[in-house]
């Protein structure tokens, strides 16, 4: 790896600490998520993206706080796991998720920052939610559609996103 990407690892690692290591978290390993992805992988891969645009974004004089980030795109889609069993479509999981994952990303993060829940509430902007009120809420809006079609991708040609990166975030 090289050096660009070792950062990558540590401030996800120091950043997103408590919500890697969190049960659902795990769990979210174990639900189905965008073809042959999980919660976990595509919050991962969203991460990871938002923190490399962070770092571009900053050589341009944009200055955004890659912590709100990080938290937010791991905790963005938890509102997805057991969906099955919490929402009644899939239209409503569509929906719903995001304040659902808000309130659980605070439950893992009590003292979350009220700028971070309000990023995940509005990240499926433009769909049937408020559009994001800070820089960073666009990050993740835009990463999070980006990772999106890095799931797809990779489930059709079985090249998996940024593996290395995230094998050692998990370690
Ligand atoms: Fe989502
Ligand atoms: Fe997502």
């Amino acid at each position: 790896m090289n050096q660009k990407e070792q950062k990558i690892c540590r401030d996800i690692k120091q950043h997103g600490h408590d919500i890697l290591c969190s049960d659902l978290f795990q769990q979210a390993g174990r639900q189905a998520h965008h073809l042959r992805s999980t919660v976990s992988d595509h919050s991962l891969n969203v991460c990871i993206t938002g923190v490399r645009l962070c770092s571009l974004l900053q050589h341009f004089g944009i200055r955004l706080n890659e912590k709100e980030i990080i938290q937010a795109s791991l905790c963005h889609d938890l509102g997805m796991v057991g969906r099955d069993r919490k929402y009644r479509t899939r239209l409503r999981a569509w929906r719903f998720h995001p304040d659902e994952s808000a309130k659980l990303a605070k439950s893992i993060v009590p003292d979350l920052d009220p700028s971070v829940e309000s990023i995940i509430k509005t990240h499926m902007w433009p769909g049937p939610c408020g559009r994001p009120q800070t820089k960073e809420g666009v990050i993740l809006n835009m990463a999070d559609k980006y990772a999106s079609i890095a799931d797809w991708t990779s489930a059709v040609t079985g090249r998996r996103y940024k593996d290395r990166i995230k094998q050692v975030i998990s370690e």
